[in-house]
């Protein structure tokens, strides 16, 4: 018996991931590479369902898979790769959008979040579901370590797995996700009833991974809390300070009671502060190692071109059996 499948995808469409992305999923990515055996890629391909400029882009996909080794996403243990450089990916997408319903890829609340920002909305962002559920069947992916806000869509990576099972007969294993509760929505800093985001519309919601100690703090310390100063968990009423409650308890690897107990009589200014010291400790080493990997391009290379060999050798077979059963 094999040890279970995970596969997750990240877009480098920012110069830097943040601590949504970090506390939703990459942690998990990284913490699963141990018991699982791991595919991970810099999903490039969805990258350009929004605009964009090929330069930013390409050096972008270089920083996220930076970034992602600096966060502990281990080569010999996982495949890291860039999912252009596996052209299956697309070719099993044609293939589900086949399966799919015009219908149910336009119930995506995803798409109706994004297009809504977009002057000119693509069909590219509408079908990116379907590739995003190609990205995961093709490695016969057992569990996907994301965020809250990917429930859907692997919502619909399950019911097209199922369909197509029973169509054709067995082809993909119907994946679950994996999402951490805690951790699953990481709210904005400025508007706590927002998800954190690259797209935040305050310069100060949005903590990144290679911030600096000084911008991490001011962000922290200009949070958005509520009047009654009491370090409580209450999401409904308390969504700002339950937030930060949240990033403490997870980068400072310690419990939501605990910290309301260390805080009870405080006020928030020295939550903050103690916490500002937490993220900044947390994010200080991850910046420093993200630039070691990127001064040593040819190493970065090697390493994502490995990882697409290891990638492409599972992903190949996945196709060769779907072709077959849709009678190519
Ligand atoms: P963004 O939402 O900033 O555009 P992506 O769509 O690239 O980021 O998301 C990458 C991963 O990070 C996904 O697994 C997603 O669910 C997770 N994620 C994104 N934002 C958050 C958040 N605020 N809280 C928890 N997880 C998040
Ligand atoms: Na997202």
């Amino acid at each position: 018996d094999r040890k279970p499948r995970v596969l997750s995808g990240i877009q480098p469409t920012s110069d830097s991931f943040h601590i949504g992305n970090y506390l939703g999923a990459l942690r998990q990515w990284v913490a699963l590479q141990d018991t699982a055996d791991a595919f991970y890629c810099v999903v490039d391909l969805h990258a350009i369902t929004v605009d964009h400029d090929p330069k930013v882009l390409h050096q972008r996909s270089r920083v996220s898979a930076a970034q992602l080794l600096a966060l502990g996403v281990d080569p010999e243990k996982s495949a890291l790769f860039v999912q252009s450089q596996v052209p299956e990916h697309p070719m099993l997408a044609w293939i589900l959008g086949a399966e799919t319903g015009f219908g149910e890829a336009s119930r995506m609340t995803q798409f109706k979040d994004k297009s809504a920002k977009q002057e000119r909305t693509t069909v590219g962002l509408f079908t990116y579901p379907i590739l995003q559920a190609a990205d995961i069947l093709l490695y016969q992916t057992d569990q996907v370590p994301v965020g809250e806000d990917q429930r859907q869509h692997l919502e619909l990576t399950r019911d097209l797995a199922i369909r197509f099972n029973g169509t054709y007969g067995q082809t993909f294993v119907v994946p679950e996700p994996h999402i951490v509760k805690e951790t699953a929505t990481i709210k904005d800093l400025a508007e706590p009833e927002k998800k954190m985001s690259k797209s935040s519309t305050s310069p100060r919601g949005c903590v990144y991974l290679l911030d600096e100690p000084g911008q991490v703090r001011k962000k922290i310390k200009s949070a958005v809390t509520d009047s009654d100063a009491e370090v409580r968990y209450d999401t409904e009423a308390k969504p700002g300070v339950s937030n930060l409650l949240n990033i403490y308890a997870a980068l400072g690897n310690t419990t939501v009671e605990k910290l309301e107990a260390e805080y009870a009589g405080k006020g928030y200014g020295d939550f903050k502060g103690d916490l500002a010291d937490v993220v900044a400790d947390a994010l200080a080493p991850i910046g420093a190692r993200t630039k070691e990997f990127l001064a040593d391009k040819a190493e970065l290379d090697r390493i994502l071109t490995a990882g697409a060999e290891k990638a492409r050798h599972v992903a190949a077979r996945t196709l060769a059996k779907a072709y077959k059963k849709v009678g190519f």
